[in-house]
């Protein structure tokens, strides 16, 4: 629901509004659906996943009062002091003359973050005094969270959790800027690879330890339990992983990048976790996957819509590569067409790092869109670390 000509190869879709819990109900019971995997914020902060629940149908997402992690950042932010979970200094501010003369409190770089949902864009990281005035103008009244920048380098770690029980499901890195280099304005993602490699065993159990472990008993403990995905965006800093945001999903590239790598039947996992029953972390292939996106001219701030996508299938028959659709839309001639920001996300499996980078551009390079643009430096910081 309401699904795109992806998926349409292998699924029926349905043009129902996902955020509306009661159509989604309707259309559940109608079907005779056993399992309802709720995959975006909108549905889960709408309250789709606890109406679900309430009508007796296995739903794997979070309740919209867990669905918060992601929903409000200074919730996430209050909920880490509380249980001494690391993470950057912070204000919460509601509106622009007292976050003006909250950025006293902060050294520059400084970010700025509006506290609602924002598709990934609402977040400034301002490198000066004027940049961060200049974004809480930009942002008006409103609550905000202003907070200290963290150095360090970013990846997300992917947990499933069931109330108070957390086990890893597996991590990936994502590149959020739309520019080459990591620079112009944040995305809600231009690529990811899987494992992100610099998240070593030790950094990864820490981060559970320290992180997503004490988000779900407090999340538990507040009587608002997490069920569901819940992804930690971590920066890896010189004291140690410390938390940027949760998100209560999976990522998007990132899930595509992890997908092909998890293994055994991922629906009964899914649905383990949904009914409360038991569940372990799902075997991981010693596979590594890259996705790159491939995005509108114009991306993110007025994507060009209608643009002709072709090659596709020439995509798919580069060894290891499979094109996920994102913002497509099928024209009543046949023609693919771009209907969205992020259009496809090209991801490929191999048995290297490398190998995986390679295939995955061989399949973006076979893809015909004249109006598209896609970075090339996806996995930029770990081909440098190992050339
Ligand atoms: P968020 O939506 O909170 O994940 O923020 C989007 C992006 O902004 C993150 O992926 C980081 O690249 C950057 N960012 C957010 N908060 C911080 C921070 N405290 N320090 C450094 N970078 C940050
Ligand atoms: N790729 C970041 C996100 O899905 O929020």
């Amino acid at each position: 629901m309401p699904g795109n000509p992806g998926i349409a190869r292998w699924a029926k879709c349905i043009a129902i509004d996902p955020c509306d819990p009661k159509a989604v109900v309707e259309l559940a019971r109608a079907h005779a659906i056993d399992l309802i995997v709720v995959g975006p914020e909108g549905p889960l902060v709408a309250g789709v996943a606890d109406a679900a629940r309430a009508a007796g149908i296995a739903v794997f997402g979070p309740s919209a009062a867990a669905a918060q992690l992601e929903g409000s950042k200074g919730f996430t932010k209050d909920l880490c002091a509380r249980a001494c979970i690391p993470t950057a200094a912070y204000v919460r501010v509601e509106a622009e003359a007292e976050a003006l003369a909250a950025l006293d409190k902060f050294s520059i770089p400084v970010v700025i973050k509006a506290d609602g949902l924002a598709a990934g864009k609402g977040v400034t990281v301002a490198v000066s005094r004027a940049e961060a005035e200049a974004a809480i103008h930009a942002a008006g009244d409103g609550p905000m969270v202003i907070e200290q920048f963290l150095e360090g380098e970013e990846a997300s770690l992917f947990a499933l959790v069931d109330g108070a029980r957390a086990v890893v499901l597996a991590s990936a890195q994502d590149h959020k800027r739309v520019g080459e280099g990591d620079t112009g304005p944040n995305t809600g993602g231009m690529g990811a690879y899987s494992p992100a490699l610099v998240l070593t065993p030790e950094l990864e159990a820490r981060a559970m330890r320290e992180i997503v472990e004490p988000t779900a008993r407090a999340m538990a403990e507040a009587g608002t339990p997490f069920s569901g995905v819940l992804y930690a965006g971590l920066m890896l800093t010189a004291e140690g992983p410390q938390l940027i945001e949760y998100n209560v999903r999976f990522g998007d590239p990132e899930c595509e990048a992890i997908m092909p790598r998890i293994e055994g039947d991922f629906a009964e996992l899914l649905m383990a976790v949904a009914i409360g029953g038991e569940f372990d972390a799902p075997r991981l292939s010693d596979q590594s996957t890259m996705t790159v996106i491939v995005a509108a001219e114009g991306y993110p701030d007025a994507p060009r819509r209608g643009g002709l996508i072709e090659g596709i299938e020439a995509a798919e028959r580069v060894e290891g590569v499979t094109v996920f659709h994102a913002g497509t839309a099928r024209h009543s001639s046949g023609a693919l067409l771009a209907g969205g920001g992020r259009v496809l996300a090209v991801t490929a499996v191999a048995d290297s790092f490398a190998n995986a980078r390679a295939r995955a551009y061989r399949g973006v390079d076979a893809i015909d869109y004249a109006d598209g643009f896609h970075r090339r430096d996806i996995g930029w910081r770990e081909l440098e670390r190992q050339s």
